[in-house]
């Protein structure tokens, strides 16, 4: 048990000071979690073993799942990878600082543990003054999970990172709520075919104008559990990103799916279950269950996903049995999003038809 320090700084311009304390611990091998532009993330320095064995431990993360590993400026990706090939340039002249992930080749300098083993790793460089500021002061290479316990839904406020790993970690940097709420999407270049693992804060789409030949993995999409023998993203075969509550997501035309689920609500509340539904701005007046949440509205799906994290958090605070949730458009932000749910309910996924 550690006292778990809290440093508040404004996000844009963060204190100097509370920067320098953050990364000292860093350098000493400490645990510090710190606001990105996606979710949370726990940090300890990339190439320090035992740093990286203790933030596996304080997560509860299984060894063989490898950590996203943070840069500070562009350039410092060439000395974690065996080689920065021509595309790969453009996307980090295109998406970097941002919520783009790279799967590249990586070199001997990056231990084995970050890595679990692998002989590649996943690269990024976040778009936000504090997690630049800590990982250039701090002056090696942050490896970073989102900050929660295993299998939890990430954290978008200190808050949440309080309430999974206090006194597990030494310190986290309080910026406020994260602009994004949803992961970094994961593009692996080492394949033939470059493809998405893991579809989020970078959209497909815009992925699609730079690299043609881009794909999504059928992980990324999730309709069903896609978990080969040697999954290429260790990650995805571990439930991940849910509540404590059993979730089923409903999907289709919207009038069916709002029928499906209140059906479902009647049907579970008779049982003596408590239930929360998680729906939109245009249905929520429709509806009639002991908790209601909108993630926002279909039109704005970068709010929606924005909301995501807390609100499957608030379900769990309002202690429900069953969260039943709306589908929602899969472009965009929506395929994140979707891909979330499907997994947070164990691919519990029901279509809805008249
Ligand atoms: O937005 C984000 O990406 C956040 C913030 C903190 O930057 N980080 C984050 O890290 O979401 P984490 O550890 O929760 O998710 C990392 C994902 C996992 O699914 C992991 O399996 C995958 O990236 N990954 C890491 N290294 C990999 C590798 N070498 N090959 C394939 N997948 C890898
Ligand atoms: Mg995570």
């Amino acid at each position: 048990m550690k006292k778990t320090l809290v440093l508040r700084v404004n996000p844009q311009e963060p204190d100097l000071e509370k920067i320098r304390i953050a990364a000292r611990l860093v350098r000493d091998g400490g645990l510090v979690a710190f606001p990105t532009e996606t979710v949370y993330g726990l940090g300890a320095d990339a190439l320090n073993p035992e740093a990286i064995q203790m933030l596996f431990k304080a997560k509860g993360r299984p060894p063989d799942n490898p950590l996203i590993i943070h840069v500070g400026n562009k350039e410092d990706v060439s000395g974690l990878v065996e080689l920065v090939t021509h595309k790969c340039e453009m996307l980090i002249e295109k998406f970097w600082p941002g919520p783009l992930t790279l799967i590249l080749r990586r070199s001997k300098i990056v231990p084995d543990v970050t890595v679990s083993g692998l002989d590649t790793i996943a690269v990024r460089m976040p778009r936000h003054a504090t997690a630049l500021s800590l990982i250039r002061e701090s002056g090696c290479p942050i490896a970073a999970p989102s900050a929660n316990l295993s299998g939890r839904p990430s954290p978008t406020t200190a808050q949440h990172v309080l309430e999974d790993l206090e006194c597990r970690i030494d310190a986290v940097l309080d910026g406020g709520p994260t602009p994004i709420g949803m992961e970094s999407t994961v593009l692996d270049m080492t394949a033939d075919q470059p493809q998405v693992l893991r579809p989020g804060g970078t959209p497909f789409e815009s992925l699609r104008k730079v690299l043609k030949n881009v794909k999504l993995h059928p992980a990324a999409v999730a309709y069903r559990s896609s978990v080969p023998n040697k999954p290429r993203s260790p990650g995805l075969k571990y439930r991940h990103y849910a509540p404590a509550a059993d979730v089923t997501v409903v999907e289709g035309g919207l009038t069916a799916v709002v029928g499906k689920i209140q059906a479902l609500a009647d049907f579970h509340a008779e049982k003596g279950r408590r239930v929360g539904i998680l729906c939109t701005d245009e249905t929520i007046a429709q509806y009639k269950a002991e908790v209601v949440k909108s993630l926002g509205s279909r039109k704005d799906l970068s709010t929606v996903a924005q909301n995501l994290y807390r609100l499957l958090r608030e379900f769990d605070l309002e202690g429900v049995d069953i969260i039943l949730a709306e589908g929602i458009p899969s472009r965009g932000f929506g395929l994140a999003v979707m891909n979330r749910l499907r997994k947070a309910s164990g691919f519990k996924i029901v279509n809805a038809t008249y």
